[in-house]
């Protein structure tokens, strides 16, 4: 299957390399075009460089958008055409990011991402919000944990988008357990109670009361 990578900066080059490895085939844009170039020459040939946002997107069924979350509503509207039909997986997190490295939420309190990006894509996307939970070094080095595997926290209202999240998170390396519907997204986000956690099934289906 195929599946467009936006973004291949610190976590979207993570992704791209373990769903590479999964062997699913990617198509890859950032935003100058070269991370994408140099992370496609990096996988070879289960990954191209598309030459554009809207050229990723074609012939894929599922986009993943690896976008600081203050670039995330201006490339939805590049792309808003094409997206209908589409699942759309977002693993951005509502902070920004000063010169010395301090985060800071740029939505108000108790408003998750997911909800704001439902809110920003046209009708007839589909969204799951995901890959975002765990920081890139330990999301890297997370997946095919074995004996037991590291789970993947979701959230999605779309059944076509859980079952799309789930099989690419599976692709990656990981078990995927759903957090609930993209209003229980703030869970999965910098500060809610399942972000930054490396846990096995049992433990993750305890957490979220097995939904
Ligand atoms: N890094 C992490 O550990 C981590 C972990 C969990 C969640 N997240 C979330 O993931 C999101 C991305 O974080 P990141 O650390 O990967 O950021 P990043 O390293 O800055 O990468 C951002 C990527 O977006 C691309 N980009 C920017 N504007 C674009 C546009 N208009 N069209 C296409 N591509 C564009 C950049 O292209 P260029 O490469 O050409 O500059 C870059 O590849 C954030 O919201 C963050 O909260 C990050």
């Amino acid at each position: 299957m195929t599946t467009a990578i936006i973004g291949t900066g610190g976590i979207g080059s993570v992704i791209t390399r373990q769903l590479a490895a999964g062997g699913e085939t990617l198509r890859l844009s950032s935003a100058d075009h070269e991370s994408a170039r140099t992370l496609a020459a990096q996988i070879g040939q289960a990954a191209v460089a598309a030459a554009g946002n809207r050229d990723a997107l074609r012939g894929a069924d599922t986009v993943v958008l690896a976008l600081r979350f203050t670039v995330l509503k201006g490339v939805i509207a590049e792309i808003a055409g094409p997206l209908a039909g589409k699942v759309v997986i977002v693993p951005s997190n509502p902070v920004s990011t000063d010169a010395h490295g301090n985060l800071s939420r740029v939505l108000p309190e108790g408003q998750s991402s997911g909800k704001a990006v439902a809110g920003w894509l046209p009708a007839g996307a589909r969204l799951a919000m995901a890959f975002g939970t765990l920081p890139a070094d330990l999301l890297e080095s997370s997946a095919n944990r074995s004996p037991e595997p590291a789970v993947l926290f979701y959230a999605a209202d779309d059944d076509r988008a859980g079952e799309e999240v789930e099989r690419l998170i599976r692709t990656a390396g990981f078990e995927p357990v759903k957090a609930g519907g993209i209003e229980q997204s703030g869970r999965l986000e910098v500060g809610g109670d399942l972000h930054g956690l490396v846990v096995g099934p049992a433990g993750a289906r305890s957490l979220t009361g097995g939904a």
